[in-house]
Order: C-alpha cells, then structure tokens, then sequence
C-alpha cells in the first residue's frame, strides 16, 4: 500500500558524481522527464528509490496480514469475495512494485533478505491489530485512503517504472478506499451496537493514520533533495493535511466523531486543523516495539520457510527442462 516517508540515514559511503553527468541529471528532472533504468542517475537517487520503492513493495505486503485475518470472519460471502480480491490486489501491488525496485540493480532475494532480517522497514500501520470487522471498514477508508494520497503524487514521479506502476495501484486502492467507506457506512447506519463499533475503530486507526505520512517537514531529513529530483511532489505535512481535509467531512457524513478534542474548521484558512500528534508513538512502533511488530514478522518468516518447497521444486523443474532442451539441440545437430 503504502510508501512512507520514514527518513532512514543511509549506511552507504557517499560517492563523488561526475559533475557533468550531474549537472545534466538535474536538468532532466527540472524538466519533467521521465528517468530510465539504463540512464545515468546519481547513487544517492537510486539508493532513496530502492529504500523507498521496497519499503512501500513490503508494506503491500505485510499489510495483507492485518485484513486475512478477517477472511474467515467476514459477516457475508459477498463481503468475503470483497475482502479476499482486495487482499489479492496488495499482494499483486507488492509483486508489482519489487519487479520496479530490481530494475534499479537490486535482486528480489536481497530485497526479501532485507525484510526479513529486520534491516528494512515497512509502513508502521500494519503493526496495529484489526480487532474487529469494523476494522475492515477503518483500513480501507483511513489506511487506503491515507495511501492513495501519497500515491497519487507518485504517478508523477521521475522515475518510470515507479510512475507507471503507480498509476494502476491507484485504481485500485480507490476501489479499497471506497469498500471500507461503504463498510463503515452500512455499520454507522446500522444498529447501535454496530455504529459503536465503527465508531471504536475510528477511534484507534485515525492517529496511527496520520503518522503514516511520516515525520513534520521540520524534521524530515530526506525530503528536499527528494522534492528536486521529483521523486516527492508534496511534503509530509502538505499531504497529511490534504488527506484530514479530504476525510473530516466523510467522518461527520457518516455521524462520527474524531478521537481529537482540537480538531476545528479554520474558516480563514478552509482546512480543517487538528490537535499534536504523538511522534514517540510512531518512533516506538517503527523502532519495532508496536502492538503486532514481533507477530508480523513471525508470521512473514514462517510463510518464507513454508512456500521453500515450491520455490525448490520449480528450480529443479527449469533446471530440468533447460537440460532436456540443451540434450535435445545436441541430437539434433
Ligand atoms: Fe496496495
Ligand atoms: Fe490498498
């Protein structure tokens, strides 16, 4: 889902770029082209677009955790066939985003061993649990919602393969966005039991939320020199207060509140401003020690281990066939 800005130092030494090759980089994204992966690029602009195009690949898909857990649960089959094409759709986004990340030099088995090491990051939202099905509701309203915000920006990103695989997923995280919203919807018109329900939900998932568009600008270390090469179109700040802007209304469409007592309209200014958000929440969960974190990547590892078999048994299926194909040539020559 989800590209986050999570402002990570890289470890990599700098390395000294050839000014002309440079200068000429520069001019490319000042000019709006779209950047290649066989052009020259500048290593700090690869490094930025493997951390951030694997970062947001693994969110994909360690966010399908939070939601399979409501598979079995859903409260219809309509709901269920719903739920399970969604979870489908951020698996293919995950696929789709890693084949991006190796056009930049990096192997799907680095990119794999990165996650699973603990050594890359994911977005800090799918380490909270989805307790009940109005969760399903709050995901795909607040979660989706808060991505498609950064992924649109995306579409117009410098580098291709990023920009034109945004622009599919983001026709389908409006297809997630509107099915929690009409979750949400048919439980706040619905018993009161049940708008309770949606109502808790909003209650847990709307903070957590907003940290997903990473830390204020004041303090968000990567992003100038992502706003010149247009890997960034907005900052964090800009997008997170065009997605309260956006969603206040829908909330108050729908007859709930927001678990934030500051929340008013500036009608000088027509956005909606919301009280402090707590940043040593979002520093605990990303630094690991968030509610879900350890049962994630437990359950990412035992997957891993679980699918070697198949991975094993097609290599040995292509080494075979190659071997077959290559004895074949030969008494045929
Ligand atoms: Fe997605
Ligand atoms: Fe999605």
């Amino acid at each position: 889902m989800y590209a986050q800005a999570l402002d990570q130092k890289d470890k990599a030494p700098s390395v000294v770029e050839d000014p002309e090759h440079l200068a000429r980089f520069e001019a490319r994204c000042a000019a709006e082209e779209k950047i290649e992966p066989k052009d020259w690029m500048p290593e700090g602009y690869r490094r930025t677009l493997i951390r951030q195009i694997s970062q947001h690949a693994h969110s994909e898909i360690i966010g399908m955790q939070p939601e399979g857990n409501w598979v079995t649960r859903a409260p219809s089959l309509r709901r269920k066939a719903v739920l399970l094409a969604k979870i489908q759709d951020e698996g293919g986004h995950g696929l789709y985003l890693y084949s991006a990340a190796e056009t930049l030099g990096i192997s799907r088995e680095e990119l794999y061993e990165q996650l699973l090491s603990g050594r890359a990051k994911y977005s800090s939202i799918f380490n909270y649990p989805t307790l009940t099905w109005a969760d399903m509701g709050a995901v795909g309203w607040l979660v989706d919602g808060a991505a498609i915000m950064n992924q649109i920006a995306l579409c117009r990103c410098s580098y291709g393969p990023y920009a034109r695989a945004m622009i599919r997923i983001c026709k389908e995280e409006s297809f997630h966005q509107r099915q929690g919203y009409e979750i949400m919807l048919t439980l706040a018109k619905g018993t009161p039991a049940q708008k309770e329900m949606a109502q808790d939900a909003l209650n847990r998932w709307w903070w957590p939320c907003l940290m997903m568009f990473g830390p204020p600008d004041a303090v968000s270390e990567h992003s100038q020199e992502s706003m010149r090469w247009k890997i960034k179109r907005f900052s964090n700040d800009a997008l997170r207060q065009k997605f309260i802007d956006a969603t206040v209304p829908q909330g108050h469409y729908l007859g709930l509140t927001f678990p934030d007592p500051d929340l008013k309209f500036n009608e000088a200014t027509g956005h909606w401003e919301i009280g402090a958000i707590d940043w040593s929440e979002f520093k605990r969960v990303l630094s690991g020690d968030g509610p879900c974190n350890r049962q994630r990547m437990r359950h990412r590892r035992q997957v891993e281990a679980d699918g070697a078999w198949v991975r094993d048994a097609a290599r040995a299926h292509a080494e075979k066939r190659a071997a077959r194909e290559a004895a074949a040539k030969i008494a045929a020559e």
